[in-house]
């Protein structure tokens, strides 16, 4: 064996030990299980207004934007989606960029450097973590959602600071503190980063305009494309100085290849359903408030419910009987916890029919009940 092959070969073992072995398990255009482990929270990826926009756009584009945006990939759509965006989310101006976690280590690496300090929630997405590492800046960790925790962080430093929290947490789906947030940063002259990748679409237009600080000075945030929205890509909303310093600096933005045009019209068209339809995230919250009560767990901010589940091997049988009776549910272990607890991570579906809600409804009492 060689050296590589040995490791390889010890990881993989110890992978298997701690029944933390992850797999693909690819799954075909129609499915008859239904999918509430996925992020599509409206049921968009597949309204026909949204994939009539996307094959369009294909169409009339070509299947890839061409270029990074710098050089000839940034196309009318963009401007149009960025706008848009911006309009929607009453924010001053909107960047795109392939994806979500682009988007985060677009700003992230682009605004903070050596000199910076990065204030981070305990819980926040791994896009964000990679993010840090990428600026090279000092990085101080804070206990999940712990205001005080940030203040006096903040009011320790001197230079420049970034606090970085998600308007839901992506895996215990819970909500962050947020303009308690927006207030220590506008005290401390620090910038607030928020991530809405789970409050867009399912919190309207998320929860940063929610309570009233899109445009804040102090306050940017970040989103994705391919939840709610149903498309796939991700943006930053922003002052246009923020927009101007990205588009010259982020390295995430400036060498990667534009959004492809069937994405950036998907997720265009998605927020004209959205505008048109403003009653849709009512649909996701009356159904996660309803399960989350059947399963006796805590209500959710937004569309992710997390279930706990005493250990790794617990949380896979409980996926897999959910699967034998037609429910595919997210099965979250170490390290993709923050807190180090197994967990079932459902996702409540608005596309779902009523017939097919209760069905779910009525397997995924009986799994948590046996396995909970
Ligand atoms: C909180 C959070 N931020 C960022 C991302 C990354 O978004 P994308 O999948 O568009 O890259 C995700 C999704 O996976 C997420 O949950």
């Amino acid at each position: 064996m060689s050296k590589w092959g040995d490791w390889l070969a010890a990881q993989a073992a110890a992978r298997e030990d701690a029944g933390l072995r992850r797999t693909l398990a690819p799954r075909p255009a129609s499915d008859r299980v239904l999918d509430l482990a996925g992020n599509d929270y409206l049921g968009l990826s597949r309204d026909p207004i949204v994939t009539a926009a996307a094959a369009d756009a294909a169409l009339q584009w070509g299947a890839g934007a061409g270029a990074s945006r710098l050089v000839t990939g940034t196309l009318a759509l963009h401007a149009q989606l960025e706008d848009a965006l911006a309009d929607f989310t009453g924010q001053p101006a909107a960047l795109v960029l392939s994806s979500g976690y682009h988007a985060n280590l677009a700003v992230v690496s682009a605004l903070a450097g050596r000199d910076t300090l990065v204030v981070s929630d305990a819980h926040i997405h791994a896009s964000l973590v990679d993010a840090v590492r990428l600026s090279r800046a000092r990085l101080e960790v804070v206990p999940h959602s712990d205001v005080a925790a940030v203040r006096s962080a903040l009011a320790a430093y001197d230079g420049r600071a970034l606090v970085l929290a998600e308007s839901i947490y992506s895996v215990l789906g819970d909500e962050a503190p947020l303009e308690e947030l927006a207030a220590a940063c506008a005290e401390h002259d620090a910038l607030l980063v928020v991530d809405e990748a789970h409050a867009l679409g399912v919190r309207g237009a998320g929860l940063v305009k929610a309570y009233g600080l899109a445009g804040a000075p102090h306050v940017l945030a970040t989103a994705t494309l391919s939840k709610a929205l149903g498309a796939q890509g991700g943006a930053v909303l922003c002052s246009p100085a923020v927009r101007e310093h990205l588009v010259n600096r982020a390295r995430p933005f400036i060498f990667d290849t534009a959004l492809a045009p069937a994405a950036a019209a998907g997720a265009f068209a998605a927020l004209g359903v959205l505008r048109a339809r403003p009653r849709l995230p009512d649909v996701v919250r009356r159904r996660a408030d309803d399960l989350a009560a059947a399963l006796g767990v805590e209500p959710a901010a937004g569309a992710v419910l997390s279930v706990p589940m005493p250990s790794p091997k617990v949380a896979l049988a409980a996926q897999e009987s959910a699967l034998v009776q037609g429910v595919r549910v997210g099965c979250f272990r170490p390290p993709s916890v923050p807190d180090g607890i197994s967990r079932l991570r459902i996702t409540v579906n608005a596309g779902v029919s009523d017939e097919d809600w209760s069905r779910a409804t009525e397997v995924l009492v009986a799994v948590v009940k046996e396995h909970g």
